[in-house]
């Protein structure tokens, strides 16, 4: 199959991994026979960065110009194309490439707005009978003001459109959270705020597959979306993540399946903008049960480096029954029995404003610890070769072992091995396990 992967993160560098078969197939030695991908696909990426330029042919197109991406779809006569980030999908990529005649997997941009909109998914997920926390939309400050007071501390505020993971603020300072509030409608005149209920308990993102109709649940991960050690400083995109959860209730993924994404492909079904994509469900798993925090709808950064490497089954035949409406008839997946661990390593001043161009060293050392792979996200080459930070999050180090210890054991031996000026990554990327609320049922 020839595909096209939308994108140029480390989320997009698991994707094209996966599709050339795996983070064992890809590995600068294979291990042996058998490693290389039986059915190997022709793998292409717009724009990419330098570590997907290893698997893919690298296209300087924009990836948020759809009637770029359709006409590059066109040129290279893609059988799939596959949008990593939102805001392709937000602009309406995933329509140019469809209304192409080619296959993709990814939302219309109509039914990004799962994502796009809060306060859309909120009324979807009212329609639907979704879980979720209590929120009053808010068009002005004092509006906030009254809703502050009304769910009292801590306060969760959510700027309304994309921030890249960094439009909410939860705070127990009701300044701050006016403040953040007053910011977010003063940039986007007209625009409205959430304030929300807040949720307590262990949060869990599932990603799920969809065609319009049928949900084919991956496994579930954890991120850690705070900037410091100890969930201190501000939301990021993610610092880190794991998967299996070995402390996760054993049939939260059907429960997430029955309550949210079933329910919420169905009501976008049934409003006329069917979701093909993943539905990533973002939760929290309260001492009053099931809530939905969030929607994103694409695969998660960094959870996806996690989830991908476990799975067995070839992802390229799934995701082009997702675009293509059989997932039906899609055999059920199959799991390795490992875990992943990935820690990020982040850019001098990351989430404010980073610095780029400095040099990074030892990601082929990294690389050669066993178990170890590297995955680029704000990286470049320069003329001479050289490898520089270009980017926030820099590089996603990811370590596969038989559990989460050994996992995050050789995670962060790679880590160690890499030598990155002023960058900084979080130390406690699963290790501490949480425990779920006492009193957690539906
Ligand atoms: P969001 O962009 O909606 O995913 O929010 C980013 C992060 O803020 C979430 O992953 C949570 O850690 C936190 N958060 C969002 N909403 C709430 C809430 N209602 N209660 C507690 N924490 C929240
Ligand atoms: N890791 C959070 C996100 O992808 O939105």
């Amino acid at each position: 199959m020839r595909i096209l992967v939308i994108g140029s993160g480390a989320r997009e560098h698991a994707i094209v991994t996966a599709l050339a078969g795996g983070p064992d197939a890809v590995a600068p030695e294979p291990a042996g026979p058998g490693a290389a991908s039986p059915d190997a696909h022709e793998l292409h990426a717009a724009p990419g960065n330098p570590g997907i330029a290893a698997l893919a042919t690298c296209h300087e197109v924009a990836a948020t110009d759809p009637a770029a991406v359709a006409a590059l779809a066109t040129d290279l006569g893609a059988d799939l194309v596959v949008v990593g980030p939102e805001a392709p999908l937000v602009a309406g990529v995933a329509d140019a490439v469809r209304a192409a005649g080619i296959p993709c997997f990814g939302p219309s941009a109509e039914a990004a707005r799962l994502e796009g909109s809060k306060a859309f998914a909120k009324d979807v997920m009212a329609a639907a009978g979704v879980p979720t926390a209590m929120a009053h939309v808010c068009a002005t400050v004092d509006e906030v003001a009254a809703a502050l007071d009304a769910f009292g501390a801590p306060y969760v505020v959510k700027d309304d459109g994309l921030a890249a993971g960094k439009g909410v603020v939860v705070t127990g300072d009701r300044a701050e959270a006016l403040a953040h509030a007053t910011a977010c409608l003063e940039r986007r005149p007209g625009g409205t705020v959430l304030v929300e209920e807040y949720l307590d308990g262990p949060e869990v993102s599932l990603f799920c597959l969809c065609d319009g109709t049928t949900v084919v649940p991956l496994a579930p991960a954890q991120d850690f979306k705070r900037a410091l050690d100890d969930d201190a400083g501000p939301n990021t995109g993610g610092m880190g993540a794991y998967s299996p959860l070995p402390w996760a209730p054993a049939d939260l993924t059907q429960e997430v399946v029955a309550r949210v994404a079933q329910p919420t492909v169905d009501e976008m079904r049934r409003r006329g903008t069917p979701f093909v994509g993943v539905l990533y469900c973002g939760l929290a798993l309260t001492s009053r049960g099931l809530r939905v925090v969030e929607f994103n709808v694409r695969f998660g950064d960094p959870e996806t480096q996690v989830v991908l490497p476990r799975l067995a089954t070839p992802l390229a035949p799934v995701l082009l029954a997702a675009a293509e409406g059989r997932l039906d008839q899609a055999a059920p997946l199959r799991w390795h029995d490992r875990a992943a661990v990935t820690v990020v390593v982040a850019a001098h001043g990351y989430p404010g404003t980073v610095r780029a161009g400095d040099e990074i060293e030892g990601v082929d050392d990294a690389a050669a610890v066993p178990g170890v792979h590297v995955l680029h996200a704000g990286t470049a080459r320069t003329d001479e070769g050289r490898l520089v930070s270009a980017g926030g999050r820099v590089l996603s180090v990811v370590g596969l072992g038989p559990d989460v210890p050994a996992a995050r054991a050789v995670a962060y031996e790679g880590v160690a091995r890499i030598a990155l000026r002023g960058s900084h990554h979080r130390s406690d990327i699963a290790a501490r396990l949480p425990v779920l609320p006492a009193t957690a049922d539906a």
